[in-house]
C-alpha cells in the first residue's frame, strides 16, 4: 500500500512537472493522456472529452489507445453521464451499465472525471480498463488530483 501511495505521488508530480511549462488545453490533454497510458497498469484506452456545440455534447479530444467515437450527446453514456451530472462515474463493470458505449471491445470497467474550471464544464477525462473493477476509492482520488492539476494548469 504505501508502494502504492509512493507511484501515486510521483505520477501526480510528474504530470505538475509536465503541465507546468504549458497552458494549452489540447497540448496538456495530449501529455497527460499519454503519461497516464504509459504509467498506470491494466489500462487500454486513456482520454479527453470536451464540450461542444453550445454545451450539447462531448467531442473527442487527445487520447491514447484504440479509435473512439467521436461524439457523445450529453447524458449519454457514461461519459456523457459524468459530464451531465458533474459526478465521477466509477463502473465497475461496463456492462452492467445501462447506456454504457462500447468504443474498445477489451474494456471491461471504467471511470469518467468531469473537468469543471471556475463552476464551467470543460469536459470529462475517461480511463478504460480491460479488468472488471479496475477502479477503487484510492485511484479515484489520485485520478481526482490529477485532473485537478490538468485545470490548474489552463490558467
Ligand atoms: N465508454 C464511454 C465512451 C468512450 S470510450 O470508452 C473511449 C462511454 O460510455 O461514454
Amino acid at each position: 500500500m504505501e508502494e502504492q501511495w509512493k507511484t501515486a505521488s510521483t505520477l501526480a508530480a510528474q504530470a505538475r512537472g509536465l503541465l507546468s511549462v504549458e497552458k494549452d488545453a489540447i497540448a496538456n490533454a495530449a501529455n497527460l493522456s499519454a503519461l497516464l497510458f504509459m504509467e498506470l497498469e491494466q489500462v487500454n484506452w486513456v482520454g479527453f472529452y470536451f464540450v461542444q456545440g453550445q454545451g450539447q455534447e462531448l467531442v473527442l479530444g487527445p487520447f491514447q489507445g484504440k479509435p473512439a467515437c467521436v461524439r457523445i450527446p450529453l447524458g449519454r453514456g457514461v461519459c456523457g453521464t459524468a459530464a451531465e451530472t458533474r459526478q465521477t462515474q466509477r463502473v465497475a463493470d461496463v456492462e452492467q451499465f445501462s447506456g454504457h458505449i462500447a468504443c474498445d471491445s477489451a474494456s471491461r470497467s471504467e471511470i469518467v472525471i468531469p473537468l469543471v474550471q471556475n463552476g464551467e464544464l470543460l469536459g470529462v477525462l475517461d480511463i478504460d480498463s480491460p479488468v472488471t473493477n479496475r477502479f477503487d476509492e484510492t485511484d479515484e482520488s489520485f485520478l481526482t488530483s490529477i485532473a485537478e492539476i490538468y485545470i490548474a494548469s489552463l490558467a
